[in-house]
């Protein structure tokens, strides 16, 4: 059973793990991730082992600056100035992959390209007391929703690794934003943490949207981040037995006879309801409601990521990313 420290007192234990090609869960900005040494093929299998992720799922690589960013990806100068504006933070680049970089090919699942992420805090820290880069998909098991506290990665995987670093809840609660420069143009290829138009701005120009050839972020595959209840979006009305994720002063009709209630954010706040959202749907599916009825929740800003895991937790699981 996965040992919880405190991350203030985590330091040196999590050095002495991922030393020697373990796995240690640690905090991020983002979500919690799942970490190992990405230069060594044992540390990475263990990953792709207590998830129970798909080989063929690439990992982000993590990296402590910039320096260790260009020795593992080719950075082009828009790649380079997303780089500079949002690193440290929840913005993951994807890039084409350097040779000789020294990440094993279990990280990028076979993959020229290489994504790649400078975390705040805690992980970006030990990242460069390690002076290697840090493979690390988010911290849960293959398909369910990511982590967002050290006793939500403990319930979930405490059973399959030594250690959990804990860093309390983590800041933004939504994974980083994906992007990847293509001819000069950005490509979102998952909302996340970085608003689109916070991007928009750095980059002059509107994002590309969707993917042109097969699926480039495997993990992007419709059913994800799925609780064990069903769920229904945009909900402006709640049978009896059913939960009910609230978001804003308004509440959907018959929610007094709601099993469970909770609030994504009472005053509207996306910031706020990005941080609460894999927490309360985690409560909302252990209160043992068969569903999971969704205020509508507006677009704009981090609504855009939040929509986006409501819509794989909604998705239909017959033929789940597994
Ligand atoms: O905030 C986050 O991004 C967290 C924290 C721990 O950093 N990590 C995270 O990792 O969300 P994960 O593995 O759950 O999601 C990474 C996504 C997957 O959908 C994967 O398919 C995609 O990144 N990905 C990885 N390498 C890629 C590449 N070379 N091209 C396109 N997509 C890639
Ligand atoms: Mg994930």
């Amino acid at each position: 059973m996965a040992e919880l420290i405190a991350a203030d007192k985590a330091m040196d234990a999590a050095l002495a793990l991922l030393g020697a090609g373990e796995v240690v869960a640690i905090p991020t900005e983002t979500v919690y991730g799942l970490a190992g040494d990405a230069t060594n093929g044992e540390a990475v299998a263990r990953i792709f082992e207590a998830k129970g992720r798909p080989r063929f799922n690439p990992l982000i690589a993590h990296v402590a600056d910039m320096a260790m960013a260009e020795r593992i990806g080719v950075f082009d100068p828009l790649s380079r100035k997303l780089a500079e504006q949002f690193w440290p933070g929840p913005l993951t680049l994807v890039v084409p992959l350097r040779p000789g970089s020294g990440i094993h090919p279990l990280v990028t699942a076979g993959l020229e390209t290489i994504a790649l992420r400078m975390p705040k805090g805690f992980g970006g820290t030990l990242i460069s007391r390690l002076g290697r880069p840090l493979a690390a998909p988010s911290a849960n098991s293959s398909g369910k929703i990511s982590s967002t506290s050290g006793e939500a990665v403990a319930s979930d995987l405490g059973a399959r690794i030594p250690l959990v670093v804990d860093g309390g809840s983590t800041p933004v609660g939504l994974e980083s934003t994906i992007v990847k420069v293509e001819d000069g143009r950005v490509r979102l290829l998952r909302p996340g943490g970085v608003p689109a138009g916070d991007i928009e701005e750095v980059a002059g120009a509107p994002l590309l949207r969707g993917v042109t050839a097969g699926i480039e972020a495997p993990g992007m595959l419709a059913s994800h981040y799925a609780p064990g209840a069903a769920m229904r979006l945009n909900a402006d009305a709640v049978a009896a037995g059913e939960a009910l994720l609230g978001f804003g002063p308004r509440r959907a009709d018959g929610w007094q006879q709601a099993r469970a209630f909770l609030n994504l954010s009472e005053t509207g706040d996306l910031r706020e309801a990005a941080t609460n959202l894999f927490a309360h749907l985690q409560a909302l599916d252990r209160s043992g409601a068969e569903l999971i009825a969704v205020e509508p929740i507006p677009f704009d800003e981090l609504g855009e990521a939040i929509n986006d895991r409501l819509a794989r937790a909604a998705a239909p699981r017959d033929n789940p990313h597994v």
